[in-house]
């Protein structure tokens, strides 16, 4: 081996430290997100209309002065995950710094209609990022999940009993249903093209439904939801609420639609879910009744690095706070077949999730 191939030790060393810090440290990464969002940073911004300097910025925020530098350090590192540009301003004779939106941080705007915000807020809310403090608990405990050990109760019965709790997880819900919604009637018609009736199960507050009965004329959708989501929701002509357990009873349609519901359940669960599913459209079955899935497809051979990495977290994060998992296509047919369906079609539209439609 020629000298200058070999590896210094000592290098190696401090490689393995910055990966470890990196992997230490990254949460802050989400931590500074939040207080972006918190503060209004994407909203101030867009609304000066122009690149801001840091000390139209610290006005436009009304904090408090003498923090101004640690609001210089918090743009840093968002400049740095991209979340902001900086760039160069002429004032007077001289250059100045200022900050302009990205692509991303236009997503982060609070009246932009696909707005990611409440997603963000509530993937990061205590209630959902605490319970990876209790998974080496858990590998040891009884409970069904981490956040059980935590909770002593389960996602949804903790949603039920918690206002606040209720309103940012539905509202998060709603924000990623608004954005699959909208790529589903402009990329995806032919997946609800002839169908009459669908009920969206455990379909959070009708987003999807709402989007998908008004973009198809002749379609009636129901959602079917836990009380706490919809008790007090109105439905309209084509649109409507029904309060139940998708473990007992789907109401007959011609296709069930379920959007992040399966990947938050076991297999057993799963397969107990997909049987109410074959009752609701039995007698559809001639006319094409069929279940529409959204949900990711784990391939870590096909996916990109960080599209891989963002699946196996959602993988960790239905780990550690529901009994479900992110399935590998062998993983979902294998359930398909479990509960007797007899074919299915993925159609990988939805960046790192599919619609997976399923027929009898
Ligand atoms: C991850 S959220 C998905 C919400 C919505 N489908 C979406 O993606 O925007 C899961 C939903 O399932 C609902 N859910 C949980 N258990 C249920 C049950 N047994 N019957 C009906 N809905 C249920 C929850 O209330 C929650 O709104």
């Amino acid at each position: 081996m020629a000298l200058t191939d070999a590896v210094d030790p000592i290098q190696e060393l401090l490689d393995a430290q910055s990966h470890v810090w990196n992997l230490i440290f990254s949460y802050i990464s989400s931590m500074s997100l939040k207080s972006a969002i918190q503060l209004g940073i994407p909203d101030a911004i867009h609304k000066h209309n122009k690149p801001i300097t840091l000390i139209q910025l610290a006005d436009a925020l009304s904090i408090n002065k003498a923090k101004s530098h640690a609001l210089f350090r918090l743009m840093r590192i968002l400049v740095h995950s991209k979340i902001f540009n900086k760039v160069k301003i002429s004032k007077d004779e001289d250059e100045e710094e200022a900050y302009s939106l990205t692509r991303t941080s236009r997503l982060l705007l609070r009246d932009e209609p696909l707005s990611f915000s409440p997603f963000a807020l509530a993937m990061i809310d205590p209630i959902i990022a605490d319970p990876f403090h209790n998974v080496t608990e858990w590998f040891k405990d009884e409970c069904a999940s981490p956040f059980f050990t935590r909770n002593g109760s389960n996602l949804f019965e903790l949603a039920g009993n918690d206002r606040v709790f209720n309103q940012v997880f539905n509202e998060g819900m709603a924000s990623d249903a608004r954005f699959v919604g909208s790529i589903l009637v402009g990329k995806c018609k032919h997946v609800f093209e002839g169908l009459t009736t669908l009920v969206d199960v455990g379909g959070g507050t009708g987003t999807v439904a709402k989007v998908v009965a008004d973009a198809f004329s002749g379609l009636k959708c129901v959602v079917l939801e836990l009380p706490h989501v919809v008790a007090r929701l109105e439905g309209s002509e084509n649109l409507s609420f029904v309060s139940g357990d998708m473990f007992e009873f789907i109401p007959p349609a011609d296709a069930v639609f379920f959007k992040w519901i399966f990947h938050d359940w076991s297999d057993e669960d799963c397969i107990k879910i997909l049987e109410r599913c074959k009752e609701a459209i039995f007698s559809s079955k001639e006319k094409g009744g069929k279940v529409i899935i959204v949900d990711m497809v784990v391939d870590c051979e096909k996916q990109e690095d960080e599209g891989i990495e963002t699946q196996l977290s959602m993988d960790m994060l239905m780990m550690a706070v529901t009994t479900g998992k992110e399935r590998s296509e062998k993983e979902w047919a294998e359930l398909f077949s479990a509960a007797g369906f007899l074919n299915y079609k993925i159609t990988p539209i939805l960046g790192l999730r599919s619609v997976i439609e399923v027929f009898l």
